[in-house]
């Protein structure tokens, strides 16, 4: 069979814009048949991030794939500690599906990492579900990218109920500055972390920095002394840019969503949670930054979660809490979350040039560190 000629170029938003939505529609991602709306701006995950671009595949007049990537520096662990690098972040791959396994993806991935290192890019990274075959098969058969980190997805429902937080505990708003002081002083060598933290803490779509303390312990001097145990989070409202659908939920998920709901109607007394409808679009909260220090640390990480949940109860579009961490990291044990909504993350990595394939093998064989800054612009 003879394939059909296709032309790769930049996305134009006045002509492109209900081309790529409609296209974000008919493809659905992973096992979880997941899919996007955009709510008009296809460009909605990229463009809180410095430096980004979006590639079309057009093909006789008819657009049949994108993809997006972007640009930062962050922290990486190589010699000497602390070292920065410049990674380029691939996102959003869709082909359409009646013009798959014509080379449209391979050639968008091609000319996405020739932009790249046009940018002096060290490396290229991209995140999927281990069950996204063709995506896996993609990215590290063909184009040679290795299993990095496996960070741990945990999703929690938002219901109706506000949780009462202990009264000993204080929590507090922080402004911007002292939130970019206390995350550059305590995660700043964390793996990912950005160098540009101050933009995503500032963004609109940031609503805000808290930190969690025991009443009585010392007082907090953001420059200086922290109490013995605290923690702190920042909230990001991924529901203001787009919602999400899921297609197909595993069959054990399914019949617990079914279960859960005949208990509650049988037992109203129990109040138990509403699970949201997955299968209608939804918003979400991502919980970002998260971070304890010291003995009773984890009761106040609770707090904190407690503290969200509640705020995104008051919201309207917001039906679950999502959040991201290392994938052997001890923060699991004091974020609430359903085991049969959440799962593991894979993120695959490639060096572009030199500097970067020096650093690599260092960087891909090291044991992964406990925690992982997760960019709350990259979900
Ligand atoms: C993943 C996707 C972008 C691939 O696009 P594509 O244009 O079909 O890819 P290509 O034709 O360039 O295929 C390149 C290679 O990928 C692999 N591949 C592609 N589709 C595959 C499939 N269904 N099963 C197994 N491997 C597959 C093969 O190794 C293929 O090489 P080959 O054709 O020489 O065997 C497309 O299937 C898609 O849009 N899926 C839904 C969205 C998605 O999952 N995106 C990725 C998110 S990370």
């Amino acid at each position: 069979m003879a394939f059909k000629k296709f032309i790769i170029r930049s996305y134009e938003g006045h002509s492109d814009r209900a081309k790529v939505e409609d296209l974000e529609r008919r493809c659905k991602v992973g096992p979880s048949e997941s899919v996007l709306d955009t709510m008009g701006d296809p460009m909605c995950r990229i463009r809180n991030s410095p430096i980004y671009i979006m590639l079309v595949a057009e093909m006789e007049n008819e657009l049949v794939g994108v993809i997006q990537g972007l640009i930062k520096m962050v922290t990486v662990h190589t010699h000497p500690p602390k070292d920065m690098a410049k990674l380029g972040y691939v996102l959003g791959l869709r082909v359409s599906p009646h013009s798959r396994r014509n080379g449209v993806g391979s050639s968008l991935v091609q000319r996405l990492e020739e932009w790249f290192t046009s940018n002096d890019v060290e490396y290229a990274y991209m995140a999927t579900e281990k069950e996204n075959h063709a995506s896996m098969n993609l990215f590290m058969e063909k184009f040679c990218y290795t299993k990095f980190r496996t960070p741990t997805i945990l999703i929690n429902p938002v219901n109706s109920h506000l949780f009462e937080i202990s009264s000993d505990i204080e929590i507090a708003m922080v402004k911007v500055e002292e939130a970019e002081s206390l995350y550059r002083r305590f995660m700043g060598s964390t793996e990912f972390f950005p160098s540009d933290i101050e933009n995503i803490l500032r963004n609109k779509l940031n609503l805000g920095t808290w930190v969690a303390y025991f009443k009585g312990d010392s007082d907090f001097c953001l420059d200086g002394k922290v109490p013995n145990s605290w923690a702190m989070v920042s909230v990001w409202n991924c529901g203001e840019i787009f919602k999400l659908k899921i297609g197909k939920a595993p069959l054990s998920c399914m019949l617990f969503t079914k279960s859960w709901s005949l208990i509650g109607r049988m037992f109203p007394c129990m109040k138990l949670p509403t699970l949201p409808n997955f299968f209608s679009p939804f918003g979400f909260y991502f919980m970002y930054g998260l971070y304890q220090e010291g003995p009773l640390s984890g009761k106040l990480v609770r707090a904190l979660c407690k503290f969200v949940h509640n705020m995104a109860s008051r919201s309207e579009q917001c039906k679950i809490i999502v959040t991201e961490i290392g994938g052997k990291d001890d923060l699991i044990h004091h974020i609430p979350h359903w085991k049969l909504l959440s799962c593991e993350d894979l993120w695959c990595i490639k060096a572009l040039n030199n500097e970067g394939t020096n650093k690599f093998h260092e960087l891909s064989n090291t044991q992964p560190p406990t925690t992982l800054f997760v960019d709350p612009r990259e979900v």
